[in-house]
This record gives structure tokens, C-alpha cells and sequence, in this order.
């Protein structure tokens, strides 16, 4: 069985990404050091696949400690999912997130090119491209104009992985593009674990149903899109997820250097307004909301163009926005209100 080193494995969309891994019959590896997931996520993917992966329980930034895996586990390959995803917290503390999202990434290719490991998958984000030039958007339109730190980071280490393919053409690395991941697996084991108020759409809807929350904010209903809200690309975490797999099978076909980035979103935009209507309507459940002002670093609309992830990695979304809502309320519900 081929074994993949997947840190930040315990996260919302690494778990997620174990479950496809075993069904592929690729076996995962966690590293994870649980600073913003949980043990029972294990008990959860078990629940799931039967098996209980192993997991270390490192910090990614530490060279020693990753030596050490990398030396007991001897990995065909890995995904780089571990990194800290607050936007606005990043703002306030921009170090922490320079130091832990570029700082894993560079500790990982030195033990990577310690262990001749050559095949990586790296989480990016559609942040690279800020306001976006057109719609939709495709791979090759400017990335850089970020509107947070923690944009920035992923700006850089896109970057950062250029300039090691370049130096290092065995290298072969394929970066992601994810867009508004939601939504959580069918099964009601895993799924995103917010601390604190969340600061996304649907974990707050969620909450706001459930009571936990007084209501959902909506901000802004003044842009210049169908209903006034604003429009994103969410995209079920499963069908994420799944994309991953197909990224690193088809890394392992190509027979030269690889240094490709794919948007993985499901191509529609959906308003804000439309996620609530669609969550209210396929769970019978209301969500409080009302309407604010608008958030400071949001876009207007954005949503990704899919052709290049068909054509290269066969992948196309499978499942819908009223799946994903669906599967994020049965989430909620196995949390507990
Ligand atoms: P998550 O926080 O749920 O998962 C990240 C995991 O990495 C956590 O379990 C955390 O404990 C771990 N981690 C972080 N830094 C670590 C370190 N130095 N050492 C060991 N473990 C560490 O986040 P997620 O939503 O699953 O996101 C995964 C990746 O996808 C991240 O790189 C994120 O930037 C990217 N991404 C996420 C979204 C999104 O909306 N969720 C969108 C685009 C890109
Ligand atoms: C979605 C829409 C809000 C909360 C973020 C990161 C991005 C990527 C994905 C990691 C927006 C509106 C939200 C609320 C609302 N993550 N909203 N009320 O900002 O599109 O993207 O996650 O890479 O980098 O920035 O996602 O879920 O915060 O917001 O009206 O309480 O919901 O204005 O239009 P966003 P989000």
C-alpha cells in the first residue's frame, strides 16, 4: 500500500481527505500537533473507515521531529494541508502566520529532499487571486494582490514552490486552489470544529439555526449581484477532498517535472442569501439573520473555473450546495446544540 504523509491531517478538510485516501487504498499518515482539531476526529475516521490512522503528534515547523517521520513512516508522498486559516486574526497577528504557514512549508521540502520524497500536494487557496480579473476565474489570471496576511502566505508559498521546482525539476508538486469549502461528511463523524464565533458563512448558519448564535449577519446587500449579497463558490469538502486523490494519482501517471495549480471550486456562484433560502428549504429549519454592513477584504463575486481540473485530473464536483448545507446541519446536530 502506498503511504502518504498528510499534515494537518486532523483539520475539517485533511479528515476529510483520509477517508478518500483509504478508499483509494492509499494509506494515510497524520501529522498533526491538534492545535485547531481534536482527538476524536481519529474516532470519528474510524467510525468511517474502520481503520484508525496513525497520527504524530508534531509540530511541522520542528525539522527534527519531521526528520523523524519521515524516517520511521519512509513516505511515497505527501499532502501539506497544515496551516492557520483565520483571515482576520492574521491581520492582527501577521508573524504567527508567516512563520507557521511559510515555515512549515520550507521544513517539509528540506525533510522531503533529506528522504528523496518527490511528490507533493500543496493546500492553496482561491485568496491568491484578491478582487480576480474576470469571471470565471481561471488559473492563469494574477495572483499577489491578496487582501490579507494570511493571503499573502499562500501567495508566497505558491511561489516559494516555483523557484524549488526550478531548482529541483524531480520535484513535482501540484498546488490546489480550494474555494469555499463546506459542509461536512454524509456519515455526521467528522466535520469543521469552529473555535469560538465562526468567522465563515456556514458554520455560523449552523450555529444561528441551532440557537447557539442570536443571529446570522448578513454583510452587505448593497453589491452590485442578483440579490445584493455577495457571491462565492462553495464547494462540498467531500468533492474537495476526492480531488486529492485524483491530484496525487495523477502526479505519480506524469514522467517529467510537475509544477502544476488547478481551482478546485464547483464553477456556480451562489449568493449569500441563496445559501440561507437553500439551508432553510432542505432541512425545514429557519435561520435568524439580518442584514449589517458590508465586511472589510470581502469580494464582490467569485467562483472558479473548472476546465483545467476536468481536463487534467478528470475531477468534476458531484455533489450540490443543498447537499452540502444538508450534510453541514446533520453535522451540527451530531455536535449537539
Ligand atoms: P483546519 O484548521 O481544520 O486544519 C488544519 C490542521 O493543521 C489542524 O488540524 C491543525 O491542528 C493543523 N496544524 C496547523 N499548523 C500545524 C503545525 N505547524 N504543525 C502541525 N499541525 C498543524 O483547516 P482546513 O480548513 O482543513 O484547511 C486546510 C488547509 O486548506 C489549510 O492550508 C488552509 O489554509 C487551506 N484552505 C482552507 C480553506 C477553508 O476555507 N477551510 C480554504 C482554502 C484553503
Ligand atoms: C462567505 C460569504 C461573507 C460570514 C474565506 C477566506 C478565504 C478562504 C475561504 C481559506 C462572504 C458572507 C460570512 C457571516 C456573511 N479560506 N458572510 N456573514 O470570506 O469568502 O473566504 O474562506 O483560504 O481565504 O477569506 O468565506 O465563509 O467568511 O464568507 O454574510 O457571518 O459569506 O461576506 O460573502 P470568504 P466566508
Amino acid at each position: 500500500m502506498k503511504k502518504t504523509i498528510v499534515t494537518g491531517g486532523a483539520g475539517f478538510i485533511g479528515s476529510h481527505t483520509c477517508v478518500e485516501l483509504l478508499a483509494a487504498g492509499i494509506e494515510p499518515v497524520i501529522v498533526d500537533d491538534l492545535r485547531n482539531s481534536e482527538e476524536r476526529v481519529l474516532d470519528g475516521l474510524e467510525k468511517i473507515t474502520g481503520r484508525k490512522p496513525v497520527i504524530h503528534r508534531i509540530d511541522c515547523t520542528d525539522a527534527r521531529a519531521m526528520d523523524l517521520v519521515f524516517a520511521t513512516e519512509r513516505p511515497d508522498s505527501v499532502i501539506h494541508f497544515a496551516a492557520d486559516k483565520a483571515v482576520g486574526e492574521s491581520v492582527r497577528d501577521p508573524l504567527k502566520y508567516y512563520h507557521n504557514n511559510i515555515g512549515s512549508l520550507v521544513t517539509l521540502l528540506r525533510v522531503m529532499a533529506d528522504h528523496q520524497v518527490k511528490d507533493l500536494v500543496f493546500s492553496s487557496s482561491c485568496t491568491v487571486y484578491g478582487e480576480g480579473d474576470k469571471l470565471p476565474i481561471t488559473e492563469d489570471s494574477p495572483t499577489g494582490a491578496a487582501a490579507s496576511p494570511y493571503g499573502y502566505t499562500k501567495v508566497v508559498c505558491e511561489q516559494l514552490l516555483r523557484d524549488v521546482c526550478a531548482a529541483d525539476p524531480a520535484l513535482r508538486t501540484v498546488m490546489l486552489r480550494y474555494f469555499n469549502p463546506i459542509g461536512a461528511h454524509p456519515s455526521a463523524q467528522i466535520g469543521e470544529l469552529p473555535i469560538g464565533v465562526p468567522n465563515n458563512l456556514v458554520p455560523f448558519i449552523t450555529q444561528a439555526a441551532a440557537g447557539l448564535r442570536k443571529q446570522l449577519t448578513v454583510f452587505g446587500n448593497d453589491y452590485p449581484t442578483r440579490d445584493g449579497s455577495c457571491i462565492r463558490d462553495y464547494i462540498h469538502v467531500v468533492d474537495l477532498a476526492k480531488a486529492h486523490v485524483l491530484a496525487l494519482q495523477w502526479i505519480n501517471r506524469q514522467s517529467g517535472a510537475v509544477c502544476e495549480v488547478f481551482n478546485l471550486g464547483t464553477g456556480q456562484g451562489s449568493t449569500v442569501l441563496e445559501a440561507v433560502n437553500t439551508f432553510e428549504a432542505v432541512n425545514g429549519v429557519k435561520v435568524p439573520y439580518a442584514i449589517g454592513p458590508r465586511r472589510a477584504g470581502d469580494v464582490m463575486a467569485i467562483y472558479a473555473d473548472t476546465a483545467k481540473s476536468l481536463r487534467l485530473l478528470g475531477w468534476r464536483t458531484e455533489l450540490t450546495l443543498a447537499d452540502a448545507l444538508r450534510d453541514a446541519w446533520r453535522w451540527q446536530l451530531a455536535l449537539g446544540k
